[in-house]
């Protein structure tokens, strides 16, 4: 389960179809983001040793789709750029409160929504490219990309779990989740994984 209160218009997936180099490129980088987002958190919290292992495996994860990604960028002759961020991450991390403890709680809540979308994304797009032959590899990358998407979600939240209440968990991750849709919804309509 995603934890997430909408879902994707297939018009999305249409539109990115017509700029797939730019959403390869935008995927690029937010492997890279998700890699480095988790090794920011284990040098903020070091002292939560529950969240040491599983975000270690986590990055390292990250860091090999970002090889994958990078792999496709090549075949298709397109070099790594900077690409300025789109708003969604940084209006969802808007949301974080700044005193811990909640401050953890909401980074590692606001990381899990951030991996429901792209989970929920890429198999809105691995759908839409399957239709055609000619985007067969790019179909596969994403079908293959979407169980390790979806238990990054569920690694975070279980996280979560270890360090806060269930129903401090609940409570909060339940109005996160809407904030989440509404961000996406006032997205600007660029063809980008996280926007509208
Ligand atoms: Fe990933
Ligand atoms: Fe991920």
């Amino acid at each position: 389960m995603l934890h997430l209160a909408t879902v994707t218009d297939p018009d999305w997936a249409r539109r990115a179809i017509e700029h797939l180099d730019r959403i390869l490129l935008d995927h690029a980088h937010l492997e890279k983001k998700a890699a480095g987002n988790a090794v920011a958190l284990l040098f903020q919290y070091p002292e939560h040793a529950a969240l040491m292992q599983p975000l270690s495996a986590l990055a390292r994860e990250e860091l090999e789709h970002f090889e994958l990604v990078l792999t496709h960028l090549t075949e298709r002759g397109i070099a790594l750029s900077r690409l300025p961020a789109a708003p969604y991450a940084g209006r969802l991390r808007a949301e974080v409160q700044g005193k811990e403890p909640h401050r953890l709680l909401d980074l590692l809540l606001v990381s899990a929504l951030i991996e429901a979308r792209s989970c929920e994304r890429m198999k809105v797009l691995a759908e839409a490219l399957e239709t055609d032959p000619a985007h067969a590899r790019l179909a596969r990358l994403y079908r293959g990309l979407l169980a390790a998407e979806a238990r990054h979600h569920r690694i975070y939240v279980e996280l979560a779990g270890a360090v806060f209440s269930a129903s401090e968990v609940a409570a909060r991750l339940a109005e996160l989740t809407l904030k989440e849709a509404s961000i996406l919804a006032t997205a600007p309509k660029e063809p980008r994984l996280h926007n509208g």
